[in-house]
């Protein structure tokens, strides 16, 4: 028989609903939530709120897309966590209601392996290159980056972490003080295409083993900007491609460092990027040339699968759903996992 998933993602401000059945994606709807933009980050009050408007119409647009109704779905699966406590509150109390009236197996995801598990989604049609194991992913979102050694499709053990900011988070802080709209990073990608990475140098980070730091380079940033403003009001104007270029270009190579040393320390060749920050095409391009000089069996997420989306929560309860791993009514979401 085969197994229709509804899977729910309202860990910070996206709601998305998807319907995902045997690995394979029917529908993956994502509303957006631009009130944020006015505040330069996201108000999770706000958050929350626009999460309770927009579940149901999102769960029906997916229910309408994929070509299926209530009656077909054999289990939910909902975000339980890492975020923010309010607005995952909406898609795991929607996800509990749905499954209590339909009297279904609720599934619980780790917001985090469902970044990774993008690699493994399926769609009709179209022809697949999927990881084998062991796989060594780069998880680089605004609120995580991590290098996760995946041992099988649910085991993961993290090999590095940021000890202060995220990736994204970096992007996001810098952007904002050249007054970019939240989120920053897609402004800053493709503003760095026009601007010299060599630019400007900013001071990299000396971390032991593969953990991440990126606040040393935001503290850098700032005093460069607080420089060279006492001198030029419109330094920021005048050199925003080529502070965009070297600001992207020194978070690429700390990033790569750390992706490159972990692959020499385990071995593993079979690599890949997900999470909001691999849809820059700074990243994209030096994984590449890595790749390319290193032999790595390499796994780029298409774009749609790398900011938050319920598709990525319904592959990895699909794959829980296959152990019989499942819920209580009694689950209460986790702000950290
Ligand atoms: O994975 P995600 O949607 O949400 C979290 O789970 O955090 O990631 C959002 C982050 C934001 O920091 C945003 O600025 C960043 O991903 N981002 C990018 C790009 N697109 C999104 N950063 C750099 N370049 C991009 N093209
Ligand atoms: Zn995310």
């Amino acid at each position: 028989m085969a197994v229709t998933i509804l899977a729910i993602e309202s860990s910070c401000d996206d709601t998305s609903a998807a319907v995902v059945r045997d690995g394979y994606i029917l529908s993956n709807l994502i509303a957006g939530q631009e009130i944020h933009r006015l505040y330069g980050g996201v108000v999770p009050e706000l958050a929350s709120r626009a999460h309770q408007a927009n579940i149901v119409p999102v769960v029906d647009q997916a229910f309408i897309k994929a070509g299926v109704k209530a009656g077909d779905i054999n289990a939910v699966a909902f975000t339980r966590g890492p975020g923010l406590l309010g607005s995952l509150l909406v898609g795991t109390s929607f996800a509990k209601g749905f499954a209590l009236a339909r009297k279904l197996p609720l599934i619980e995801v780790n917001h985090l392996q469902a970044h990774v598990l993008v690699h493994f989604i399926m769609k009709e049609g179209k022809e697949h290159r999927i990881p084998s194991f062991p796989f060594l992913c780069l998880l680089v979102s605004g609120g995580h980056t991590r290098v996760i050694l995946m041992k099988d499709h649910l085991t993961m053990e993290v090999l590095g972490n940021t000890i202060d900011d995220a990736a994204g988070e970096a992007f996001d802080k810098c952007g904002k003080v050249m007054g970019f709209p939240y989120p920053a990073g897609p402004g800053i990608d493709k503003l760095a295409k026009e601007g010299n990475p060599k630019a400007f140098k900013f001071s990299k980070p000396y971390i032991k083993g593969l953990d991440f730091s990126f606040s040393g380079l935001k503290t850098s940033f700032l005093y460069l900007l607080r420089d060279h403003l006492k001198n030029d009001p419109d330094f920021i104007e005048n050199n925003k491609a080529d502070l965009c270029a070297s600001l992207q270009s020194t978070i690429v190579n700390i990033l790569i460092s750390r992706l490159v040393k972990a692959s020499q320390e385990t071995g593993v060749n079979e690599i890949g990027i997900a999470g909001g920050v691999s849809a820059n095409s700074g990243l994209r391009s030096a994984v590449m040339e890595e790749a390319a000089n290193r032999g790595w069996n390499l796994f780029i997420p298409e774009f749609s699968f790398t900011t938050d989306n319920a598709a990525m929560i319904g592959i990895t309860g699909y794959y829980k759903y296959l152990r019989g791993e499942f819920t209580s009514q009694d689950v209460a979401p986790l702000a950290r996992f």
